[in-house]
């Protein structure tokens, strides 16, 4: 009898083998989930579960250690569009299971076939509404629009408790947006100056160096707006810019990142769409595509802490390097502006990747006999003093969502709001330019704000 039970649709996929696995076999590994553990892969192809892991293990970044893995999956061939081969499925799970179990459903699978799988998982009672054991996980993409998204989630709710879901973004399971919470609100020097009177700007980017890789039918549709801002980066903006919530249970907090997302708006001058070099020339890319890689947005979030203070949000993939950041820049002193030397704003920097940590930038005088300044850094690297490796995000996910933590998973609302606000944007979608790199863009950059990205 097993006490967790993680069955994965779309278990032949990218996200199976490069995320989920090795965040179970970790988890296993590390006793953070039982030793009673199975992980259920459901495959259309007639496999044997050595033939799975081995086909599984050319697609992982690292190989994984299939010795360990192997007594952890079950391969069960069926077809999950078919309603006709759930019975079979239901049978083996009700076979290793007991009134305890905790039992994880993962949707690692097309947004186009949520409803239909969704349909079979309750009709044939694997999941069972309101049985708080049972939770079903996906990921973006949540819907296309504010439209398809709201189709989605009442599709979602006729079928399962709003208990029982859990909503993925997988940027809320990473080390330094867990903590953006804790450096906010448990540090006095940045509590007390978290507003629009000390904070000049704030900067959210995250830049790739991959380009599609192989998800052309999902990307050509979605383009970076939707797959990176809609989530990733609307996420990282409503941490930084809520309020002090209640409390920090999850429905507190979330509460608070909802009122921020109710209040944005975006320059529309401001806005950049631009498509990679090379893009039209991926595989099933269409010829003509004008779907954007890059995009750059400046926004407000209209409440009295951060009125006039500009978000600048900037994402893309074929980049110099992969690095996601969060920089708030604060204001000068009023000394700082009498002196006629060089000296730079305070910035403190939430990097997210790829190492994690926070930077403080100050200025300092140069040691020694010359009164010259200097831009210095004060830096912690979380990875530098960590014991062992970091987990990942997924990992983090798993775990709360076995242990029934929603805090990091997200709520109907946010999602509907981001939406909302996605779609405004959609509206001023401009023909991309073509970019070979991030300099072909900076100098428009500058020119739209003065910033430097
Ligand atoms: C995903 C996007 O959500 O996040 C991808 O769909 C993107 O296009 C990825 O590459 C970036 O995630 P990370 O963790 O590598 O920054």
């Amino acid at each position: 009898m097993k006490d967790l039970i993680i069955t994965i649709f779309g278990s032949t996929g990218d996200l199976t083998a490069r995320k989920l696995l090795p965040a179970i076999l970790r988890l296993h590994q590390e006793h953070e989930i039982p030793e009673k553990t199975q992980v259920v892969c459901l495959g259309r192809k007639e496999l044997s579960k050595q033939a799975y892991l081995d086909y599984m293990n050319q697609f992982t970044t690292t190989k994984l250690d299939l010795s360990k893995l192997e007594p952890l999956v079950y391969y069960h061939q069926m077809e999950i569009t078919k309603m006709e081969d759930y019975q079979p499925l239901v049978d083996y799970i009700n076979s290793i299971k007991h009134e305890k179990t905790r039992e994880l459903y993962y949707l690692a699978i097309g947004p186009e076939l949520f409803p239909m799988v969704s349909k079979h998982i309750n009709h044939s009672n694997l999941i069972t509404m309101g049985n708080f054991n049972q939770s079903i996980i996906f990921e973006k993409p949540f819907g296309h629009d504010l439209e398809s998204a709201k189709e989605v989630n009442q599709m979602l709710w006729n079928y399962f408790d709003e208990k029982q879901i859990y909503r993925i973004d997988h940027y809320l399971g990473k080390e330094m947006i867990q903590n953006i919470i804790m450096v906010r609100f448990a540090n006095r020097i940045f509590e007390e100056i978290w507003h629009n009177r000390s904070i000049k700007n704030v900067k959210i980017f995250s830049k790739e160096t991959d380009g599609i890789l192989n998800r052309a039918g999902y990307y050509d549709q979605a383009g970076a707006l939707k797959d990176m801002v809609q989530s990733h980066l609307l996420q990282m903006l409503s941490l930084i810019a809520m309020e002090v919530p209640i409390s920090y249970y999850s429905e507190d907090v979330k509460n608070e990142k909802v009122k921020v997302l109710n209040h944005l708006s975006f320059e529309k001058e401001s806005l950049i769409f631009a498509q990679y070099d090379g893009y039209l020339e991926e595989k099933n890319i269409p010829k003509d595509s004008t779907t954007e890689t890059f995009v750059f947005l400046k926004l407000f979030v209209n409440k009295p802490r951060f009125k006039g203070v500009p978000f600048y949000l900037m994402t893309g993939k074929k980049l110099d390097r992969k690095e996601s950041e969060i920089i708030i820049e604060f204001e000068e002193t009023s000394e700082q502006r009498k002196w006629n030397l060089p000296l730079s704003t305070n910035k403190l920097r939430i990097k997210i990747a790829p190492l994690d940590g926070v930077g403080l930038v100050l200025n300092s005088k140069v040691p020694g006999l010359t009164g010259d300044v200097e831009t210095v850094e004060l830096e912690y690297c979380i990875a530098c003093h960590a014991v062992g490796n970091l987990p990942e995000a997924y990992e983090k996910l798993l775990k709360d969502a076995y242990e029934h933590h929603k805090s990091l998973f997200t709520r109907w609302d946010e999602i509907e709001l981001s939406w909302k606000f996605i779609d405004q944007v959609k509206k001023h979608q401009k023909h991309p330019m073509i970019y070979k790199d991030l300099n072909d863009l900076k100098p428009l950059i500058k020119d739209l704000t003065g910033e430097d990205m």
